[in-house]
């Protein structure tokens, strides 16, 4: 079913091509995403809290990170893929009702060099099934090509058979931010998942304005947070007068920005156009900024991650690890975790 809706998807997309050529990449029949700021604060945390390398922590939720809006959360599935140092995580939110997906970006060491890269990003992949639409294959494959996809996918599957039908919420963080959109995309057009929402925070470019077409019409229920002038969604470069050969945002934006002076300083939401560039918001200032990159609504981003596994040998019963020494913990919610993993001797720093 989902599967004909995709192919009529598609064919109204190429009818709209022939007959409006290259006006494409602005047009979305649907309605996009409405901004919920208090759901964009929450999925925030999850977005920050991936980012912690302690296993045991995640898994049981008790890491630093994993209270406030977040309190609660059950975890089903965390994904730390060694080979390529990714982490993600799914569980379920019931104050949210959902399921939520979070990935983790760039270790923060190594911010500035991958900054310095995103600039020379080529669009060199076919997005398979969409005719025109390319994208960077180092992104596409940081969640198709890993043990992360079938990870998410596998959870998900799981998640729904235990509590039925929950929508689903996919988060990221810088390059954890275009895992999400890719993951999205994923299950709306793989695995007939319907109710996908995506939120992201500061993430790069990843595809063509033919990508984003389909996406637009694939995932309307998208929001892509900027934040000042943080650096990272201003690349790899949006060229305005070569609109469709380069990368180019999907919608929507929500930009957020400071006015004011000195202790009256305020920070305005701005919603932004359907088009995904619209001038007026992230794209008006020169993005010159790693230290806002590395906050979102007050939130710490990044972080202390590692690409080694940190996992209290107690939850061995939890794991499975392939040759490559990736892992996945993995869980029936409805199972009280190991007790020994949750007592009270929290470190004093965590207070
Ligand atoms: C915004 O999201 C919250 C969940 O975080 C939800 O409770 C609330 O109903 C949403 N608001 C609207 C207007 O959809
Ligand atoms: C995808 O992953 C497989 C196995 O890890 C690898 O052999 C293959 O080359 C990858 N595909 C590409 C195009 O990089």
């Amino acid at each position: 079913m989902e599967r004909t809706r995709w192919v009529n998807v598609a064919i109204l997309m190429c009818l709209f091509a022939i007959c409006c050529g290259r006006e494409i990449n602005v047009k979305h029949k649907r309605h996009l995403a409405d901004y919920n700021h208090t759901l964009a604060t929450t999925l925030v945390e999850y977005a920050s809290a991936v980012y912690m390398s302690d296993m045991t922590q995640l898994f049981t939720w008790t890491c630093p990170r994993c209270n406030d809006l977040t309190e609660g959360f059950e975890v089903i599935e965390l994904i730390v893929d060694v080979q390529h140092c990714l982490q993600g995580f799914v569980g379920v939110a019931k104050d949210l009702n959902a399921i939520v997906i979070a990935f983790r970006g760039t270790q923060e060491h190594s911010i500035p060099n991958w900054i310095e890269d995103l600039h020379w990003k080529q669009l060199d992949l076919n997005y398979p099934g969409m005719p025109d639409a390319m994208v960077h294959h180092g992104f596409y494959f940081a969640y198709h090509n890993t043990t992360v996809r079938p990870g998410v996918v596998n959870a998900v599957k799981r998640a729904k058979e235990l509590y039925g039908n929950l929508d689903i919420m996919v988060t990221g963080h810088s390059m954890g931010g275009a895992m999400a959109a890719f993951c999205g995309l994923d299950l709306t057009v793989n695995h007939e998942t319907g109710n996908v929402q995506v939120v992201t925070f500061g993430q790069p470019r990843i595809g063509n304005a033919a990508f984003v077409s389909y996406y637009g019409e694939l995932v309307p229920n998208t929001i892509r947070v900027t934040n000042g002038h943080d650096i990272v969604p201003h690349l790899p470069p949006y060229y305005p007068h070569f609109a469709q050969k380069t990368y180019h945002h999907f919608p929507r934006e929500v930009w957020l920005y400071n006015i004011g002076f000195g202790s009256l300083v305020y920070t305005v939401e701005k919603v932004c156009d359907d088009s995904g560039e619209d001038p007026t918001c992230s794209r008006s200032v020169s993005g010159n900024s790693i230290s806002e990159h590395l906050a979102y609504y007050g939130v710490k981003m990044g972080g202390e991650s590692t690409c080694k596994v940190i996992m209290d040998p107690r939850l061995a019963a939890y794991s499975t690890e392939d040759f490559e020494g990736n892992v996945i913990l993995s869980r029936d919610p409805f199972a009280s975790i190991v007790k020994t993993t949750t007592e009270p001797n929290v470190p004093s720093d965590v207070i």
